[in-house]
């Protein structure tokens, strides 16, 4: 049996607990998270896997010591100068959803120029939910539906599942198949809360820095197992 698995969204926990097994700065995990998602992009982008979005940072991971944030941040600076070419050269589209407002301006100024420099890609989408928190996603569409509704443009009666979807950060991507989780928590810690309503979930203990394609692989093997119903019987 075979689902059809168009788009893994995957939840990349556990950098500082790799680290601190190690006697390792935290910062130390992060790095090695950063290289395992490169990895883990081409792997996905090579079997035929059309869409994969990754939570690098929640609205939440705001509140975490300044040191480690700037940690973060000083990271992302280095892989939207460089690394992001890689997957712009194996041609996939990168998208950003998230809190923009809460980023430096010179952040938010690279995220943008590397959106319109890889629109044109098709062979994949690349989704890097950045400063994410999905309620915070989810309010902000009821502002723009009840704004619409306030102003004339729509009617209450118009409001439906598609048009609400497309008033979210994830407007004409499908809905997550598959949630990963790595490092061992079973939650879903703010991501995608109104995305991942019928996404099958899948929760690994190992930790994202040691996460590889081969896992992922098994990963989409008891996927494929699985039986979705959607409801019906
Ligand atoms: C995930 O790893 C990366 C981010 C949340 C930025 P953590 O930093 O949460 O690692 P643990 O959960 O403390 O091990
Ligand atoms: C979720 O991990 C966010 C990211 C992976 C970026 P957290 O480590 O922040 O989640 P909690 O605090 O364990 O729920
Ligand atoms: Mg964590």
């Amino acid at each position: 049996m075979s689902n059809e698995l168009e788009h893994i969204a995957i939840i990349m926990d556990g950098n500082g607990r790799w680290a601190k097994k190690r006697n390792l700065p935290r910062s130390a995990g992060h790095k090695k998270g950063a290289e395992t998602l490169q990895e883990i992009v081409k792997g996905a982008s090579e079997m035929g896997i059309k869409y994969m979005t990754v939570y690098a940072f929640s609205t939440e991971n705001w509140k975490r010591d300044k040191s480690e944030v700037d940690y973060l941040m000083d990271l992302l600076r280095h892989y939207l100068k460089s690394e992001f070419d890689e997957i712009n050269k194996q041609g996939g589209r990168i998208l950003f959803i998230g809190e923009r407002n809460m980023l430096d301006d010179d952040i938010v100024a690279q995220m943008e120029n590397i959106e319109n420099k890889t629109s044109g890609n098709d062979k994949f989408t690349f989704i890097v939910a950045l400063s994410y928190g999905s309620r915070a996603e989810i309010l902000s569409a009821v502002k723009k539906v009840s704004s619409s509704v306030a102003k004339g443009d729509i009617l209450v009666e118009d409001i439906d599942e598609n048009l609400f979807s497309s008033m979210l950060y994830t407007r004409n991507i499908p809905d997550p198949d598959l949630v990963i989780r790595t490092s061992g928590e079973q939650r879903i810690s703010n991501y995608l809360l109104w995305q991942l309503a019928y996404s099958e979930l899948f929760f690994t203990k190992t930790l994202w820095p040691d996460f590889t394609v081969a896992e992922l692989k098994e990963i989409i093997n008891d996927f494929n197992s699985r039986e979705r119903r959607y409801g019906k019987v």
